[in-house]
Parts: C-alpha cells; structure tokens; sequence
C-alpha cells in the first residue's frame, strides 16, 4: 500500500486534534476497522482539506503577489504539513494515483534500456516557485527555461524503435522493468510503426539505432463516452474512468476488445538514446517527434521564468474542458538538456521536472430529484438533477446516477448531498454520498415500474443490470433513435437537432428515420421554431442525406454493437442497404467479429427494423457506397501483412480492398499470418515472415488474388 508509510509519519509527529484524526483514520483504513466504498465518515475530512487549501492559496496570494504575509513561515508551513497529511490519508482523493509497479504477471516482462521515472508533484503556485528557486539556485544562476506541457492522464509507455522500426513496448511496470505490451500497442491505429525517414523536401531525419521513447497511453474523451454509451445501450455497467479503462485495454487479451476501442497514444520524451540524432533540448524533441510522423503533445509553451509557468499552467487550464482528451495537470520540463544533466535525478524523480495537478474538477451538489431518461434501445438512466453550479468551468444540473444497481447500493436519495465529478463523458457523475449530511426524512428511491415516457411496464433481463422499456413505439426512444441518427457521428444533418426532433415528433410528423424523407414544406408550417426560411434548409439538408455515405446510414441505425468502425467495415463490403438486409449472421460475424455480427443479424432479423430500412430505400435513401470489388471466397478470414511501399496503391487502399474481401490486416508478421505483400524497401517484417514459413506475395501477385489484372 503505497501510503501505509505516509500513516505511519502521521502517527509519529506531534499532532493536534484534528490531524491525529486524519491518522487514526489511515490507521482504522490499514487494519481493515472500515472496507468498501469510500466511508462516509472518510468524507468527513474533506471540507477541512478544503478549508486548508483555500488558506493556502489566500497565504499564497498575499506571499507572492503583495509581498505582504499575516502569518509566518513555520505557522504556513503548518498548514501546508496538515493538508499534505490529510492527503495521504486519503489515497481516495489523489485523483491520478501513482502506480507503484503495473506488472501484472501475465505478460512477459521486459527490462527498460532507461529507467522509467516518475515526477515530483506540486498543487499550488508557491509549491512550483519553490520548485522552480531550486532549479535555479543549483544552476547557479544561468538561465532556466522550461517546456511546459500537457499532463495526459493515462497509462505511461515505452516504445523502443530499432533503426527506425517498433520493435517493443513496454509498460512502466516497477521502473526498471515492465509488460510487455507490443502486440497490444501495435494495433493502435495512429502509431507508425516505422519513424518516416524523410518529409518531401525535407533533410533526412536522423535514425537512431536505438531508441526508447516516453509517452502515455490514453482514451479520447468521444472515445471513451462511446464505449459507455454502448455498454449502456447494451445493460452493462458503464466505465467510471477513463485511464482505467486505457490500462484494462492495454493489458487485455481478447482480440475483439482490443479493436473495438481505440486507444490513443501521444509521445512526450525519451528514455535510452543510442546512435544519431540526440536532442539537445525539449524543443528539438518535439521537432523531431512531428519529423517522425509520430503524435507529439497537443501543444506545449516555452516559459524562462517562474511567473511565465504559472501563466502557462493557468492559460492551459482554461483550455481544459475543450481538449478532447483527459488531463489532469501540467509537466513543465527543463528546455535544455545539458541543464538536466546538471540537475540530475532523485531517488524517483528527476530533479529538472514537476507536474502540477489540478484539483480533481469535483462538487458537491444538493439532489432536487431524480428523473429516468429513456435511451434509443430503452435502456432507464436514473439523473440526479440539482440546482445549477459550476464544474470545471461549466455550469451543470444533472448527473448521471448511471443505473438501478448503483442507487441501491450507494442508498442514494432525493435530499443528499453528492459530489459530481466531471469523468470525460459528456454528462458529469455523482461519485459519491455524503452521508454525514443527509437531511432528516430522506426515503430510498423508488425506481418506478413503469416508463415514464409511454407508461409500460419496465423489465428486467436475467444477467443484465439495467432496465428497459419494451416499447419500441416508446416516444422518448424515437426522439433519441432520431437524434442519434442525425447526428454528427452518424447521417450528420444539419440543423435536425433535439428541439426540431422534438417538434416535429410533437406535430405526428415522423416516427422514425424512413419519415424524414416524407416531409414536404407544406407539412412544415406550424412546427414550432422552423419559420419558413429554416423549414427550406432542413428540407435542402435532409434531401442531401439521401446521398451520405453508406456506413453513416448503418451507423445511424442505432444496432447494439455496431459504431462507426464497424459500421465502416460493413459498408465497404456490403455495398448497399438493400444488401445489408439480405447478409445473414455468418456474414455478419466474418466482418466484423462474433458479438457484433450476432448484434447486427439480431437487429435486421426484427421486422420493424427490417420495415425501416425498406421505408429509407423506398423513400430514395441511396446512400454513396464505397467502390471497391466484391469479396473472393478465397480471402475470407484470411490475414494479411504488409512492408514496404506498393506500386499502384497506397497502404489503406490496399488494406481496404483485403477486408472488402473478407480478409483481416494486420500490422505485425506472426504465426497467425497468411500473406505477407512485400513492395519497394520491405523492412524487417520479411526476414520475420520467411522465418516463420509465411507466403511471401510480390505486388502483382497480391493484385492478382484480389482479381485485379
Ligand atoms: S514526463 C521523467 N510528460 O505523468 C519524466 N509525463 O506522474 C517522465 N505524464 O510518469 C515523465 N503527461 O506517465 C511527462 N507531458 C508529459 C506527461 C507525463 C503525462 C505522466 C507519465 C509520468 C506521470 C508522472
């Protein structure tokens, strides 16, 4: 337990009251006196933190900006020991939590040519100007520049290329030696698995020998929401956060997990360094990750003092909520290479580094009521609803209670005090309950047995923990059907949003998908908000939907299982709607996995379904489908390589016209693959296949299997 030693300290220093509960409390913590989800007498300690804090940073504020201290030295350092003290006995609050050592023991381990350290942390603005006075006095005072930089919350990586190629990755495992996770990595899409050599026009990049470079391993926030929304749509309990989620994918084993969710990566240093090329600062290091064609840091500023870091650090978390991607504080890194040198390293840490964490974006919010909101496949979400208060710059008013299950545990009620938490996902969760201040003649919340959208009774499946309305013909379903449909993601029309849907579901105007292409203007008049001039482009933008691609529409039909990856995947071998209907469930499963396949067959098998997709076609929905040849037997299931450049086709067409044809491409060589093409320049994956007894296919004998002449 990595604060057992934290309890300890706080057991043996000279306490006052209120710290030794914070001990007694990491101690009743340690001998097991209380288990399970965070305690509500744990709770307890959270307004004295917060109290410390903001005295802490008022002290601050007077210290730094007015020159002016009310208290002195040793009373603010007090203050800062208590809070820190509280702190680490709440292992609970640390929002990205160090992991000590991520070897799992089911992975071959790997020892790392650089160790893989971790940094130190500050959380207010005269712990970085404590930092950075560090800094600068053991550089006797030559300049300090610093990169400061995004701090990605995921999983830490190592990736070690060898003259250029992705050779290894590795986790961070215990610092010296960790998983190794390279089959895993490899399928992440947007990692070159070669360093690009030269950009048109461009000097030769310089090519390592060897070289491990230091980055992190993460889930979009659209990525991450996704995955929820359909284990949702599915009865499943959804993810709480998304780094555990990026380090469950990282380390899993089955194969369909692993292509479904799409893991990103995003490269910030590096660890061993041998041969060419090595940078002389942050700056060049980023220059040249760019060169490599690899993903570098979303942006990073250049700050020579110790106000221009902390302008940076503020400047960046403003730009928080927008990124796209999770972040949980700022790294601000020496520039220059020859300073760290001097610097050197701690026991752990790197002297010429620190993050700054930000407060976890968290509130506490009094539950008005809680209402069910009916999603497109009928799965209830129970929301808390509250008066409105700001969470991470924005104002908020629900939250996701996620499911029954959860409410019942958690005894959560109409009248408690919650904490929200802003998870990536798009609606904020309540995280936790404040037991100590519940109001007196709270009750348990009834989940109702009805849907309070159309009335039915709701159910239940044995082994599934959410509950559901039947009703296909529910009138909150249709209303998120259609909104799901519309949306960017999907079909993409514009202008059709959740109050035109609303409207024109209010007006007995459309039902579903297929009613859309009915609309004339004249039925358009008396719609609440589409006056005549919106009317004319709503009806401009849906006839031009007829004409979207063919994997929007199989997207926008809203089958479990079936996002826009696989939805991409159907269309390139399908062809058309109508085609689509016909595919029986083996089809299904060779293009897109057992699971989905059994989804999508199950879908198209119900007859309102199949009644829809006749109504779209029959209403001129003639989707663009993407030209590609259909499959040859021969290719179904088979798995394909490639190295080195292809004379008529680029590596994606190439890859798409294998799995229009049924076939599986893979990025590495292995005992499961079948072909290997090998154009101009292969790399090592050739030596790798001839080795393992792979047929090796030249261009044109590659284009002659796919029928081309
Ligand atoms: S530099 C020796 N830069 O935060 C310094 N780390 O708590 C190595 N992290 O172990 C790390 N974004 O997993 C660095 N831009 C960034 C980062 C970053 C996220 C993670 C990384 C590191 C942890 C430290």
């Amino acid at each position: 337990m990595a604060w057992a030693g934290g309890a300890s300290d706080i057991m043996n220093s000279k306490w006052s009251g209120r710290r030794y509960a914070a001990g007694a409390l990491a101690l009743a913590l340690l001998t097991g006196g209380l288990r399970g989800e965070t305690p509500a007498t744990l709770d307890a300690d959270r307004p004295r933190r917060d109290e410390l804090r903001t005295t802490i940073a008022h002290h601050d504020a007077l210290y730094f900006k007015q020159a002016a201290p009310e208290i002195s030295d040793a009373e603010y350092d007090g203050l800062k020991r208590e809070l820190r003290a509280l702190e680490q006995a709440h292992p609970e609050w640390a929002q990205a939590a160090q992991v000590g050592d991520d070897r799992s023991g089911r992975f071959a381990t790997r020892a790392h040519g650089g160790r893989m350290l971790s940094l130190e942390k500050v959380y207010t603005e005269a712990e970085w100007r404590v930092f950075h006075a560090g800094v600068a006095r053991r550089l006797g005072g030559a300049a300090v520049s610093y990169v400061v930089e995004p701090k990605y919350d995921g999983v830490a990586i190592s990736l070690t290329y060898e003259r250029g190629i992705l050779v290894r990755a590795v986790t961070r495992g215990n610092g010296l030696e960790g998983d190794d996770v390279t089959d895993n990595v490899r399928a992440i899409a947007r990692l070159p698995h070669e360093l690009q050599r030269q950009l048109a026009g461009d000097d030769p990049n310089p090519i390592p020998e060897r070289v491990e470079l230091r980055g992190e391993i993460y889930l979009t926030d659209a990525e991450f929401a996704r995955i929820n929304a359909r284990r949702e749509a599915a009865g499943e309990e959804s993810f709480a956060h998304p780094r555990n989620l990026a380090a469950g994918t990282l380390k899993s084993f089955d194969p369909g997990e692993l292509a479904d969710r799409e893991l990103s990566v995003v490269i910030y240093g590096w660890g061993e360094w041998r041969g060419e090329g090595s940078p002389d600062s942050q700056q060049a290091f980023h220059r040249l990750v760019r060169a490599w064609g690899l993903p570098g840091v979303e942006s990073y500023q250049v700050a020579a003092s110790a106000d221009a870091g902390w302008a940076a650090i503020q400047a960046f978390a403003r730009r928080r909520a927008d990124l796209g991607f999770p972040v949980d504080g700022m790294v601000l890194k020496l520039d220059a290479v020859a300073g760290r040198e001097q610097l050197g390293e701690s026991d752990q840490t790197p002297r010429w580094a620190v993050a700054y964490k930000y407060e976890p974006e968290r509130v506490v919010a009094q539950i008005r009521t809680i209402t069910l909101q009916v999603g497109r496949t009928g799965v209830l979400t129970p929301v808390a609803e509250f008066e409105p208060v700001e969470l991470g710059g924005v104002r908020v008013s629900r939250a996701t209670l996620h499911n029954r299950a959860v409410i019942a545990r958690r005894d959560i009620r109409v009248g408690d005090f919650v904490e929200v938490e802003r998870t990536g996902e798009v609606i904020p969760a309540v995280v936790s309950v404040q037991l100590a201040r519940r109001p007196a003649g709270t009750k348990p919340f009834a989940f109702p047995a009805q849907c309070p959208s159309c009335g039915d009774g709701l159910t239940v499946k044995p082994s599934e923990v959410a509950v559901r309305c039947p009703n296909p013909a529910c009138p909150e379903q249709r209303q998120r059907r259609l909104e799901h449909f519309a949306s960017d993601g999907a079909v993409d029309i514009d202008g059709l949003g959740p109050g035109t849907i609303a409207g024109l579901i209010r007006e007995g105007l459309i039902q579903s998908a297929a009613d859309l292409y009915r609309l004339k203007p004249e039925n358009l008049t008396g719609v609440a908000g589409l006056g005549p001039e919106r009317a004319t482009q709503l009806l401009g933008a849906i006839d031009r939907s007829r004409r979207a691609e063919l994997w929007r529409f199989i997207h926008g039909l809203g089958i479990p299982q079936i996002g826009p990856v696989n939805s991409r995947r159907l269309a390139e071998t399908c062809g058309s709607l109508a085609d689509l209907a016909e595919w029986d469930e083996a089809r299904f499963t060779a293009v897109v996995g057992i699971a989905a396949g059994r989804s999508a067959a199950e879908f198209l098998s119900r007859p309102e379904n199949r009644a829809e997709l006749r109504a779209l076609i029959h209403h001129g929905v003639r989707p663009a489908a993407p030209r590609l040849p259909v499959a040859g037997p021969r290719l179904r299931g088979k798995v394909f390589a490639f190295s080195g450049t292809l004379p008529t086709l680029t590596r994606e067409e190439a890859a798409a016209r294998v799995r229009a044809a049924g076939g599986v491409v893979r990025e590495s060589v292995s005992g499961a693959t079948d072909y290997l093409v090998v154009g101009k320049e292969p790399g090592a994956k050739a030596g790798e296949a001839r080795r393992l007894g792979v047929t090796v296919l030249a261009a044109e004998d590659f284009l002659g299997l796919l029928g081309d002449d």
